[in-house]
């Protein structure tokens, strides 16, 4: 059985001193947390300070983003070289707004997961329909190119280091929430789309988020989905007690 991964993007939130503090809250109140695994991804500047405040903790830390190459002439960036030496385990790649505000290609992603991969780290790779897309039935289609691109030329087993994350784009920070089915629907669709690019096995392992207004609400009936292993929390992540509730519902059985 797949092991559950709830993690947090914090997206452009909580300087250091405020990451810090939320790191240090959901430290304590997440010192019992079942077998679920749980990340947190905390803007560049406050990783170092999240760091100290988890140090010891089996809570993970990730950065949101990463430069395609280890370092060079390229200001602003972030190296995932780097990301690791300081002690992330984790990365975000493909996130829709860093598609939509930054110019993100699906060529793009695939050479940060693989700069993320040869540093040590952990891409969650996300995939996700816009509404227009949605309404003109390109679900599918949208979601297998990204994973074409995303994923191209890695092997099993560097697939089996990462997760995936669906997220509509229509869900996010809406709070209109993907329903349980038709979430359900498009993680079936990935793990389809892993076992028939790779194998059963890599299919069976490799899990797959969902994200889009995830809350204390609608957790539960989320993860409660067969081919739903986590979430991957916006908004819900920045306040202890409702991301609490989320790893709660995750520790609930399917
Ligand atoms: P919200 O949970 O705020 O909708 O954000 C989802 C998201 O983009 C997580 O990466």
């Amino acid at each position: 059985m797949r092991r559950r991964l709830i993690c947090g993007n914090w997206k452009l939130n909580l300087g250091p001193a405020s990451a810090a503090a939320l790191a240090g809250f959901l430290r304590e109140r997440l010192a019992e947390h079942g077998d679920v695994e749980i990340a947190v991804f905390p803007t560049a500047l406050s990783v170092p300070g999240v760091l100290a405040a988890l140090a010891g903790s089996d809570i993970g830390v990730g950065i949101q983003e990463v430069a395609a190459v280890p370092s060079g002439a390229l200001t602003g960036a972030n190296s995932a070289v780097m990301a690791r030496e300081a002690g992330c385990r984790w990365m975000l790649a493909g996130h829709s707004e860093r598609r939509q505000f930054f110019a993100e290609t699906d060529e793009g992603v695939r050479d940060k997961i693989r700069a993320g991969l040869a540093a040590g780290l952990r891409p969650v790779a996300c995939v996700g329909e816009t509404l227009a897309q949605r309404q003109a039935g390109e679900v599918q289609s949208v979601i297998r190119r990204q994973l074409d691109k995303a994923l191209e030329g890695l092997s099993p087993a560097q697939t089996s280091d990462m997760a995936l994350a669906y997220e509509p784009v229509w869900a996010i920070g809406t709070g209109v929430n993907a329903t349980p089915e038709q979430a359900q629907e498009v993680h079936a669709f990935v793990r389809d789309w892993l076992r028939s690019r790779f194998s059963p096995e890599v299919a069976q392992g490799v899990r797959i988020l969902y994200g889009g207004s995830v809350n204390a609400g609608n957790a539960s009936k989320l993860l409660g989905c067969p081919d739903i292993d986590g979430a991957l929390v916006g908004g819900a992540s920045l306040q202890v007690g409702a991301f609490a509730d989320i790893v709660s519902a995750a520790c609930a059985g399917r």
